[in-house]
């Protein structure tokens, strides 16, 4: 990928493994990273729908579905009866989420994605004009095009080609003069007019909108990735250019600065972040454990830790989380003595470790450090004894209710990849459920599930069924069974969640 050009603004948006979805902002640019594999083809899980977020329409825009009132009467948009698109993309990370949009849009409009060039029905190129050589590329490509489309001339479904982007703004009079093969001319804020645009070029004549708008941001339109296998992806924050630098055309190709509204960025951030969880709750292979860091329960210690959420935000978030991934095992950090921090905040700390009921937690005396915010501003107000006795009240509510919830394992057949010896004994070993608690099994010679005649003894690496038979706060006991694989463990498991999903 080629560096962005001044007009790329989006967000990077760095999802670790099996760690809690967070945003990494880096200047203007937010990228999204799903190391997990996911597929980003199809986006939308529950949650407000779009329409939730849908801005009035501006002048000029066509209705997302039907031909909206925009739509002029003399066009009516014919539905795409399953004909093909290829999208090629040249040029910076801006046109790249430019594909997605336009892609969402045909999409939505029952377009199909062509696999090849050859199979397409309607070729896309989405251009770049911000150097000569970018154009040259493009110019070069048309004539390689011309040869298939001369070849389809004839055909039922002749091939259509099309300029999205920088460049059909640029050059639109001399694309149409010179390059006779072009159809349609899409300029970057005219995407949802392509539908319309591609109904005229049916008739066999070219379509043409390179209107720049004051307030297009396609906020929305929930861009879809055309590759599905991508690992990475764009959440595209604002368009166009006001900076006018001498050497530039990108204000005069994709027009005035506008930025996407907040809430559609944070929509889109969300979804992201659904999409994982999704991910988490579906594959066998990534342990459903999450840590949600909540270092209080007050939303007044929240407020002066600057946590940036309250209470309730939280819960909220727990509740999302449990949803998606019922059974899911959570785990927190929590801070006792913060500056200022009162009895009744205490006590909603407590309550809120009993409420959430955490398998693992982290649990701190808040100490001061110097050069914080905190060091600066606050006063580090609770005795070094208020602290101390607080953080044991902490401590034995977490155990209390994590001995609650691994006692409800006594007796249930856990997945266990086995990790090494135990620590406390060197006739034992120590391994994880699905869950993420440490089981501590005897180190048996078991079967097979598969072959139940075949045994062997168990070693690091081994997927074992394993029959719970005590809890602890932090850990489970257990009698190993047989040998299994994570493809059957995924169906062990899933009977487990309902009895899970039951208490919640
Ligand atoms: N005092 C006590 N605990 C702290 N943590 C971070 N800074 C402090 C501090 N000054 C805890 C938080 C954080 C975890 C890594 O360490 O709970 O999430």
């Amino acid at each position: 990928m080629r560096p962005a050009c001044a007009v790329s603004r989006l967000l990077t948006l760095n999802l670790p493994r099996a760690s809690a979805p967070h945003a990494v902002v880096a200047g203007t640019l937010i990228r999204r990273y799903l190391s997990l594999g996911a597929e980003l083809g199809a986006r939308p899980l529950d949650g407000p729908g779009l329409r939730a977020f849908l801005r009035p329409r501006s002048r000029g825009e066509v209705a997302e579905e039907g031909a909206g009132e925009d739509a002029p009467p003399y066009v009516k948009r014919e539905p795409a009866s399953g004909r093909s698109v290829y999208f090629e993309t040249y040029g910076c990370q801006m046109n790249v989420n430019d594909t997605e949009i336009a892609w969402s849009i045909l999409q939505k409009n029952g377009y199909q994605k062509a696999s090849s060039c050859t199979e397409a029905d309607v070729i896309l190129l989405v251009t770049c004009s911000i150097r000569e050589k970018a154009e040259q590329t493009i110019w070069n490509r048309l004539k390689q095009l011309a040869a298939l489309k001369s070849k389809r001339a004839k055909s039922q479904v002749p091939l259509k080609i099309g300029i999205l982007g920088c460049m059909a703004e640029r050059l639109k009079e001399e694309i149409l003069e010179k390059e006779k093969l072009v159809d349609i001319l899409a300029g970057p804020d005219s995407y949802r007019d392509l539908p319309r645009l591609l109904t005229i070029t049916a008739t066999g004549q070219k379509a043409v909108n390179v209107l720049l708008s004051l307030d297009e941001t396609y906020a929305d339109v929930m861009p879809v990735q055309v590759n599905s296998q991508a690992k990475t992806a764009l959440i595209s924050i604002m368009r166009g250019c006001n900076n006018m630098c001498s050497y530039c055309i990108v204000p005069f190709t994709r027009g005035r600065e506008r930025s996407r509204p907040i809430s559609s960025i944070l929509q889109e951030v969300k979804i992201l972040s659904d999409q994982v969880l999704q991910l988490i709750q579906e594959r066998a292979n990534i342990c459903k454990q999450i840590h949600l860091p909540a270092q209080s329960g007050s939303t007044a210690m929240l407020k002066a830790m600057r946590r940036g959420y309250t209470r309730e935000a939280y819960l909220e978030l727990v509740e999302h989380v449990r949803k998606i991934i019922p059974g899911v095992s959570l785990s927190s950090d929590f801070i006792a003595g913060f500056c200022g921090e009162t009895e009744d905040d205490h006590l909603q700390t407590i309550s809120l470790l009993r409420q959430v009921q955490y398998n693992v937690g982290y649990l701190f005396a808040y100490s001061l450090r110097k050069k914080t915010h905190a060091h600066h501003k606050m006063k580090d107000s609770v005795p070094a004894v208020v602290k101390q006795r607080r953080l044991e009240e902490l401590i034995a509510v977490f155990r209390e209710e994590a001995t609650k919830l691994n006692t409800e394992l006594v007796g249930t057949e856990q997945v266990v990849l086995v990790e090494g010896a135990s620590k406390r004994s060197k006739v034992e070993l120590c391994g994880r459920n699905d869950a993420n608690i440490k089981v501590i099994i005897p180190n048996l010679v078991i079967p097979c599930d598969w072959s139940p005649d075949m045994h062997a003894s168990i070693r690091p690496g081994d997927y074992i069924s394993v029959q719970i038979t005590s809890a602890s706060s932090q850990s489970l006991k257990g009698t190993p069974i047989y040998f299994t694989t994570l493809n059957k463990s995924a169906m062990v498991t899933s009977k487990q969640l309902d009895t899970v999903s039951d208490r919640q």
